[in-house]
């Protein structure tokens, strides 16, 4: 009888690792058909970016996690929608702890395929005011996500926009560092914006910048990218399509959504008025806002907030017919807002 070798013996035991753990994905389909999480995209597939110093390779397009918890969108939903982009390529997921729902709901829909995608999420308002920033409380947080998100780490915790002299007593990021020393989550991160992101850059002790970055909101084109950037960290746009306020015609009563639409009235790009509006091609309003915000200098992922099964391929499709937003353009819309910003045009979080 022979014996294999040990090198054959090695190579059997990782196919079989890999077989298992691809079939532990729970998804047939996508498990023998998507590339794995950091490899290069095939030229039909979407771009991919190197996300900073970390070990990531990020989808340009990302998928923001608040609406699908704000707005309550049933898990039958979620479950068609995170697995039809992650099967069209997605490969970063944000959430919250205090995105009402989301967490769970992810953890639901994509928990047993979880080598397909990065998994960020927050922390910080798990109690209210400044309680929720205590080392105490960032480690409960920390683990309730882990529970709910039915995963043993996170690729990246973030701090979910507290103040820059919460930031400057240093508590919550050291809370943040234990955990990365402990391997609960691979990388920190600081969300939020104006000042306090700048502290948060120039600290050096975050991997990653997440802060809000449109055709409606560029403070951090000049006070914080630029820094993150030499500094080699991570970097995401959130609210990065604006949360496509030319669709309203009137004043939104949302007050979350009304500065941009305001600041879309004053700025009055061509592409966000008339037929633009309604245009779903890359050079109507979404697909122009879309690729203004990927092509700022330093930026990785876009993660856009969606209701809709569809929603994230009818985007990725946007962005590969468009293709990168020309130089002119990008310059007209850089111009018209050093033209109209007010001093309280600052990011908003
Ligand atoms: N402080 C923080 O850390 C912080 C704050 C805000 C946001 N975030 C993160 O950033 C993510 C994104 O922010 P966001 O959702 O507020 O803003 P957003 O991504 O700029 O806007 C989302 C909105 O845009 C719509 N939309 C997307 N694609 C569209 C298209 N092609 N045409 C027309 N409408 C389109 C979506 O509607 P449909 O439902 O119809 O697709 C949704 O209402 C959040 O989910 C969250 O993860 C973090």
């Amino acid at each position: 009888m022979t014996h294999p070798s040990r090198r054959e013996f090695i190579a059997s035991t990782a196919a079989m690792m890999a077989f298992a753990a691809s079939s532990h994905t729970g998804h047939a389909g996508a498990a023998t058909a998507k590339p794995p999480v950091n490899a290069p995209p095939t030229p039909s597939q979407l771009e991919r970016r190197k996300f900073g110093a970390t070990d990531m390779t990020v989808t340009v397009l990302g998928f923001g996690g608040a609406e699908i918890g704000y707005q309550k969108v049933e898990q039958e939903i979620v479950d068609r929608l995170l697995n039809a982009a992650l099967d069209a390529g997605l490969n970063v997921i944000d959430t919250a702890e205090c995105y009402a729902g989301s967490e769970e709901a992810i953890g639901k829909a994509v928990s047993m395929r979880r080598k397909d995608f990065h998994l960020f999420t927050k922390v910080g308002h798990m109690e209210q005011g400044d309680a929720g920033w205590t080392a105490g409380s960032i480690e409960k947080s920390i683990e309730r996500s882990l529970q709910r998100l039915q995963t043993d780490h996170l690729d990246l915790v973030q701090l979910h926009s507290c103040s820059r002299e919460l930031l400057e007593k240093g508590e919550c990021i050291e809370a943040l560092e234990k955990a990365k020393k402990a391997g609960k989550t691979r990388y920190i991160g600081y969300s939020g914006d104006s000042t306090a992101a700048l502290y948060a850059v120039e600290s050096g002790r975050f991997d990653t910048l997440q802060t809000s970055v449109s055709i409606a909101d560029q403070e951090c084109l000049e006070l914080t990218l630029p820094k993150a950037k030499e500094r080699n960290m991570g970097v995401i746009a959130k609210r990065p399509i604006a949360n496509a306020v030319w669709r309203y015609d009137e004043e939104p009563k949302d007050g979350y959504v009304v500065e941009y639409w305001k600041r879309l009235q004053k700025l009055q790009y061509d592409f966000t008025r008339g037929d633009a509006r309604a245009d779903a091609g890359p050079d109507g309003a979404a697909g122009v806002a879309l690729r203004f915000t990927l092509a700022v200098p330093g930026l990785h992922v876009a993660i856009v907030g969606t209701t809709k099964p569809e929603r994230w391929k009818q985007n990725a499709d946007l962005l590969r017919a468009g293709g990168p937003l020309a130089r002119e353009r990008i310059e007209a819309i850089r111009a018209r807002w050093k033209e109209v910003v007010a001093a309280d045009w600052t990011g908003r979080t």
